[in-house]
């Protein structure tokens, strides 16, 4: 609950995100979208090897996502629960920001229920199941990434209802999205987009394209692509802290981020 600027008191919006839900009807996969999961799994693994954060290989392995074919959505429940209150759920498509927020803030994380065809494994209309639990599963797994993401969906619902969404969106967007990060001195890969893309992720290490370091001011103040590879990243030393500095933020602090 939170104040605007005539002293109105703002209702947040209801968080009506359960109407998204689906059902995964794992039963429903073919034995060739299951042929994809495994072509983009085994295309993706050999390459992120060192180059990923080292919670994320801790996450696939602890989450048994190393497992042939479509994980199913209850059975990593049963895994990703006990570890860290989060649960996947099942959604048709892309859920409107202030949906997507507030399933985060009540520790949901939306999983699409397709995977893209087999002559299009590079292109993606949307995110698709690789996308959403390759990329994002692993690190719900880790503790930091855990907390920082249920901070961030707290604060986007508030961000949303006030007319600042976007100042969240570029936060998620430079972190858990596509985000780079530290890890004993090397640059490492920490996003999703850029852990389940075999372009992008080469394109993020290797490419002559400027990696800062985060802070929340700049990555708050730096709009993103969504239609092409990213002009820049952001190059996070430590989650822990970022989700400390956000947690002390109120609706005013977060929109003076970006100026
Ligand atoms: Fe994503």
């Amino acid at each position: 609950m939170f104040r605007d600027a005539a002293g109105e008191t703002l209702q947040p919006p209801a968080r009506a995100w359960r109407e998204y839900l689906v059902p995964q009807d794992w039963e429903r996969f073919t034995s060739e979208e299951h042929g994809v999961w495994d072509m983009l799994f085994a295309r993706q693994v050999p390459y992120l090897g060192t180059r990923i954060v080292t919670p994320f290989l801790g996450g696939i392995s602890e989450l048994g996502l190393d497992k042939p074919g479509i994980p199913e959505l209850a059975a990593l429940n049963a895994k990703l629960e006990p570890r860290t209150g989060w649960k996947l759920v099942s959604v048709a498509g892309i859920v409107p920001d202030d949906a997507f927020f507030a399933m985060l803030a009540d520790r949901r994380f939306p999983i699409g229920n397709f995977i893209r065809p087999a002559d299009s494994l590079d292109y993606l209309e949307e995110p698709d199941c690789f996308h959403d639990i390759f990329g994002h599963v692993p690190m719900l797994a880790h503790g930091p990434v855990a907390r920082l993401m249920e901070i961030m969906g707290r604060l986007g619902v508030e961000a949303i209802a006030a007319g600042r969404g976007e100042v969240m969106s570029r936060l998620y967007w430079h972190t858990v999205e596509f985000g780079l990060a530290r890890e004993d001195g090397e640059v490492k890969i920490l996003g999703a987009g850029l852990a389940s893309s075999f372009g992008e992720a080469h394109f993020a290490l290797e490419a002559e394209v400027p990696r800062l370091r985060f802070t929340l001011k700049d990555a708050a103040a730096t709009a993103y692509r969504n239609d092409r590879f990213q002009p820049l990243y952001f190059v996070s030393e430590s989650l822990e802290r970022t989700a400390t500095e956000l947690e002390a933020l109120d609706l005013g602090g977060l929109s003076g981020l970006a100026g």
